[in-house]
């Protein structure tokens, strides 16, 4: 069994797992150079994140932006009480990553078929199927392990998803051995009243620690669906520097929600989350203005 990730408890800290250099920059139109990538790991890491989500050991004919998670990954800044994270669809990519020095893998499925195929180019059983040798590779290497259930709310091809369909995919990921499952609004259509019916019927299947919340912010509503979430006991949330991201196989999903947002508004119900917000602010209006990606 791969190892757990410590979570925070109670209602006075919270974790926020940043994932822009992988969700935020996968969609990303221009394209991004691999040193522009490692300053803003370098960066993110001075704000104190201590989980990044670095790069996405995917197919670079399916991802092309991600094509060079492996100098990403080999030459990120490494730190104690940092974990970087690379996300895998399968064996091979979970090798690369090992070998490039990732410090815990991310698989990932979703609820809906449809999408599934649309992104992985496989059923939900299949996908699942091919954690089994990721999963066992990662605990080989005591590497903790979080799976991903996508569009867990809402599906850009089939539309709402019960939340029992989620439910279902969280047993699944937690009897291979997950670590972690972070439930997902691919395409950021969810409403509070969704995501608590949603994360309700997961937590038939997984307790609030092993949960996280991963909310694209379309509809402006992340924040308010991250509330949802807390409410029922989450205290993992992801979300990218500058609101960047989106999903390149789900037409409609805007930005991920916005770190510093995220910050602020745990800070304002007296939440900790132990990032520096002046630092974060610094990259975000650079992102904002266009400046962070520009050719030197
Ligand atoms: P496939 O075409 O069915 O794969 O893709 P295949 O096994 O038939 O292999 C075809 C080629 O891909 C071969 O190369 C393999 O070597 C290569 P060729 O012989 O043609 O030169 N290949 C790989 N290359 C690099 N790394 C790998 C890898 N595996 C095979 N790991 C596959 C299947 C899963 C690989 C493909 O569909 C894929 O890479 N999909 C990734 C899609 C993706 O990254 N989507 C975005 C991330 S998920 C997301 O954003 C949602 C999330 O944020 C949560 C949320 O918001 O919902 C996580
Ligand atoms: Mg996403």
């Amino acid at each position: 069994m791969p190892p757990s990730i410590e979570s925070p408890g109670g209602d006075r800290q919270a974790t926020i797992v940043e994932v822009g250099p992988r969700d935020g920059l996968q969609n990303e139109k221009r394209l991004v150079s691999t040193g522009q990538k490692l300053r803003l790991i370098g960066m993110l890491a001075d704000c104190g994140f201590a989980r990044i989500e670095a790069t996405a050991f995917v197919s670079p004919k399916w991802v092309p932006q991600m094509a060079d998670h492996d100098e990403v990954m080999r030459r990120a800044v490494r730190r104690p009480g940092l974990m970087l994270s690379a996300l895998v669809p399968n064996e091979q990519g979970a090798r690369a990553a090992i070998a490039a020095g990732a410090q815990e893998l991310a698989v990932f499925t979703s609820a809906s078929e449809t999408f599934s195929k649309r992104n992985t180019n496989c059923t939900i059983e299949e996908g699942l199927a091919r954690f089994v040798p990721v999963i066992a590779l990662a605990a080989e290497h005591s590497l903790p392990v979080r799976g991903y259930v996508s569009c867990a709310v809402d599906c850009p091809y089939e539309g709402p998803i019960e939340p029992g369909a989620a439910a279902r995919v969280v047993a699944r990921l937690r009897d291979l051995g997950c670590a972690e499952i972070a439930v997902a609004d691919t395409i950021g259509r969810a409403t509070p009243e969704r995501v608590h019916a949603m994360v309700l019927a997961t937590l038939e299947e997984a307790e609030a620690a092993r949960l996280a919340g991963h909310f694209h912010d379309t509809g402006g509503l992340a924040l308010a669906n991250v509330d949802a979430a807390w409410d029922l006991g989450l205290r993992v949330f992801d979300a990218a520097a500058g609101g960047l991201g989106g999903c390149p196989n789900a037409p409609g999903a805007a930005g991920n929600l916005r770190s510093g947002a995220l910050v602020a508004h745990l800070a304002s119900k007296g939440t900790s989350t132990g990032i520096n917000r002046e630092l974060l602010a610094g990259i975000e209006t650079m992102l904002a203005e266009g400046k962070f990606f520009a050719e030197p």
